[in-house]
């Protein structure tokens, strides 16, 4: 395990962010409580061809329900298409009905783990506490935690956006390994919205995290309503190096140009 994310560091970091080199860009889909089986076999089918040329500069992650991650990595074997889990427990096993760990998705071929989503995060109490717990042991069984932080529309009103986010990194980040992680931006005033937050305050967030993080090569995402319209402006951010996709993701056709952005022709 690398270095890991001491807390109360975060503020005391001091560098200047840019672009860089080696980032990776990542490509995420998020299928929610969408997608039976029989669902998933037919967006596999269509989506696989829809990928075939891809730039090798980019990954794609997809998050199915628990119930159709076999079936999805059966019927993406080989396509290059990374599969995520949509929250992981922080124990290995135990009495927590309902729940799965890491070494079940594991089990499975399963890399990453979405973590700090603002749905469970409002929907059934999720605390950074809790949030931080689960990308700790998501990391120790070598899952990539995706970690989710924005902020609500009352609290971008009342200016609360910085502090807001600054606190769910430091405090869901404490003790995590900066350089297997990806950081997700998603103003919860843009999910499932339709309202994209724009494209340079997306930029000047996601710069802000990878500062707050301390770590030049932080994957950060944007998400919030992402969709074939408005992707190749967000991915022509210095500081945006993925989408984290909700509804758009769902339709191969749609997900399909959006892992295919027209990446901007370097001046
Ligand atoms: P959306 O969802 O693209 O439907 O807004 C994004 C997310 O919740 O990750």
């Amino acid at each position: 395990m690398g270095p890991a994310l001491d807390h109360g560091s975060l503020a005391l970091i001091a560098y200047e962010s840019g672009s860089s080199e080696v980032r990776q860009t990542v490509i995420a889909g998020n299928w929610k409580m969408h997608m039976s089986c029989a669902e998933t076999r037919s967006f596999a089918a269509s989506f696989r061809p829809l990928i075939a040329n891809l730039p090798d500069d980019r990954q794609i992650v997809l998050a199915p329900p628990f119930t159709a991650i076999p079936t999805l990595c059966r019927h993406l074997e080989g396509a290059g298409v990374a599969i995520a889990a949509q929250n992981v427990h922080w124990e290995d096993q135990g009495a927590y009905t309902g729940m799965v760990s890491a070494p079940m998705l594991v089990e499975h071929g399963v890399s990453h783990a979405i973590v700090g989503h603002s749905e469970p995060r409002k929907y059934f109490s999720e605390s950074d506490e809790q949030i931080n717990l689960r990308a700790r042991n998501a990391q120790r069984h070598g899952l990539i935690p995706i970690l989710c932080v924005g902020e609500s529309l009352d609290q971008r009103e009342a200016q609360e956006t910085e502090r807001v986010i600054h606190r769910q990194i430091e405090q869901g980040l404490d003790g995590v390994d900066p350089l297997q992680l990806i950081v997700a931006y998603e103003p919860i005033w843009a999910i499932g919205t339709g309202k994209t937050c724009p494209a340079e305050e997306a930029n000047r967030v996601c710069g802000l995290i990878r500062r707050w993080v301390g770590q030049e090569d932080l994957v950060v995402q944007y998400g919030g309503s992402v969709n074939p319209a408005t992707i190749d402006g967000l991915m022509a951010q210095e500081q945006i190096d993925g989408v984290l996709v909700g509804g758009a993701s769902l339709d191969p056709i749609s997900f399909a140009r959006i892992v295919n952005y027209q990446a901007p022709v370097p001046a």
